[in-house]
Parts: structure tokens; sequence; C-alpha cells
């Protein structure tokens, strides 16, 4: 007889602070021009935007709280401690780079306006919010590795160090959600691509309502959508199933 091992879930998760890594004298170290800064103004903004909704999406887990699980509230709970990690560190480089008050910062931010139609579909129960969310997660691990150049091209070591601390946490989210649904859901397997599908078509169609999850078109963003399909998609396909997405024709 096979033993059926049943170990706790328990999340995975590193400690640090965007603060002690971004230190105040490496933004005065900072050469941009006025283009670059005209450039890197929205999709700066944008990443900020889509880290601190972590705080909408974690409000609206809260509401439906008794629809998830113990395993899950507790990744949600490390997982929105990270998120605003990654927020405020992503503030304070808008704030020294584009001399924004944080103050203006702080009122922008919740100003704008949130809703969850576009993906409320996901939001139905435990094991498509932890696709949606895994998926989320990868993509930004591949989008924030490739814009490490990008921030080693700002001069001071901290801004790569920063990036890639932050990437190691998407990348530890999505690992956490993976073991999660396969502790949790294994007998939902089979629906992991049909889920994976809609979560595709919902990403390149509509507007990004402050949710957190699917904003993969905003300024800054450098995954095409087929990547977001051949990289992402399938890689999550792959280490659940041992499938592969079959290409569009
Ligand atoms: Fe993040
Ligand atoms: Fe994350």
């Amino acid at each position: 007889m096979n033993a059926v091992t049943s170990e706790p879930f328990f999340v995975r998760r590193r400690t640090w602070s965007s603060h002690e890594v971004l230190h105040h004298n490496d933004f005065s170290r900072v050469q941009l021009s006025d283009l670059q800064r005209e450039e890197l103004k929205p999709a700066f903004w944008s990443f900020l935007c889509s880290e601190y909704d972590s705080v909408n999406l974690f409000t609206e887990i809260q509401k439906r709280k008794h629809q998830f699980s113990p395993d899950f509230l507790a990744f949600a709970q490390a997982w929105r401690t990270d998120e605003e990690n990654h927020a405020a560190g992503f503030a304070a480089i808008y704030e020294r780079f584009f001399d924004v008050p944080s103050e203006q910062i702080a009122r922008d931010l919740p100003a704008r306006p949130v809703d969850f139609e576009r993906v409320e579909e996901f939001l139905a129960d435990e094991f498509q919010l932890s696709l949606v969310l895994a998926y989320d997660e990868i993509v930004t691990t591949h989008a924030y590795h490739r814009d490490i150049p990008m921030y080693a091209s700002f001069g001071p070591r901290a801004y790569v160090n920063w990036i890639r601390f932050v990437k190691r946490d998407e990348a530890l989210h999505f690992n956490n959600l993976l073991r999660l649904i396969r502790r949790n859901h294994r007998h939902r397997l089979g629906e992991v691509r049909g889920v994976l599908e809609r979560v595709l078509a919902v990403d390149v169609h509509g507007d990004y309502g402050g949710t957190f999850v699917l904003d993969h078109g905003g300024p800054g963003f450098n995954l095409s959508h087929d990547e977001l399909s051949s990289i992402c998609a399938n890689t999550i396909l792959k280490k659940l199933t041992n499938e592969a997405r079959k290409k569009s024709p």
C-alpha cells in the first residue's frame, strides 16, 4: 500500500525592507536626462500602481474570507506584506526620480477608480484565484527580470539589488501558489488549461481596474501577448499537468 503523506502547507518567504536596500544617497547619485525622466515616469507610475493595488485585492479576499482555506489566507497575508514592501520601494523611486512629493503619491494612489468586474469570474473560488495569481506572479517575475539592465543603468548597485529582491519575492509567490494548488486542489488539475485560456483572454482585453492581477498592457510592460502565453501560461500548465498549450493556428 502506498503511504500518502500530507505535509502541512507553509508559506515560504524572505523578510527584507525596500527602505533598507534603497538608501538616500543612492538617489542623489542617479543621473537621468530630462528625456529619460519623461519616458520612465509613466512606466514607474504603472509599476507602483500595480504593486499598490495588492491592497485592493487583499480587501476583496477579506470580504470573501469564508470562501478560502486557512492555507490560502496565510499565503494572502504574507503576500500582502511583500507587495506593500515592493510598493514602498517603487514609491521611493517615483518620489526621488521624478520629484513628486510623497504626500501627493499617497493621495493619488487610492484616488484611482477600482473595479473588479473584469476579473470577477476568477474570484469565484480559491482554485481559480490561485491560478490567476500564479499567472500574474510569473508574468511579473519575467518582466522584472527583463528590466534588470535598466536598473543597472541607473548607476548605484542598490537598484539592481532591489529589483532582484523584488523578483525573488514574485518567484516565491508563484511557487507558493503552485504548491497550494497541488496540495489542496489536485482534483481540479483537469480545469487548469481552461482557466488559463480565460485568464489570457481577459488579460489582453479590457481596461485594468486597480485589481492587482491582469494589468499587462500599461506603459513599460515588456512582454508580448505571445510571451504571456508561451512563457507564462505554458509554464504553469507544464508544471501542474505536464501538458503544453497548443500553439494558436
Ligand atoms: Fe510585487
Ligand atoms: Fe508578487
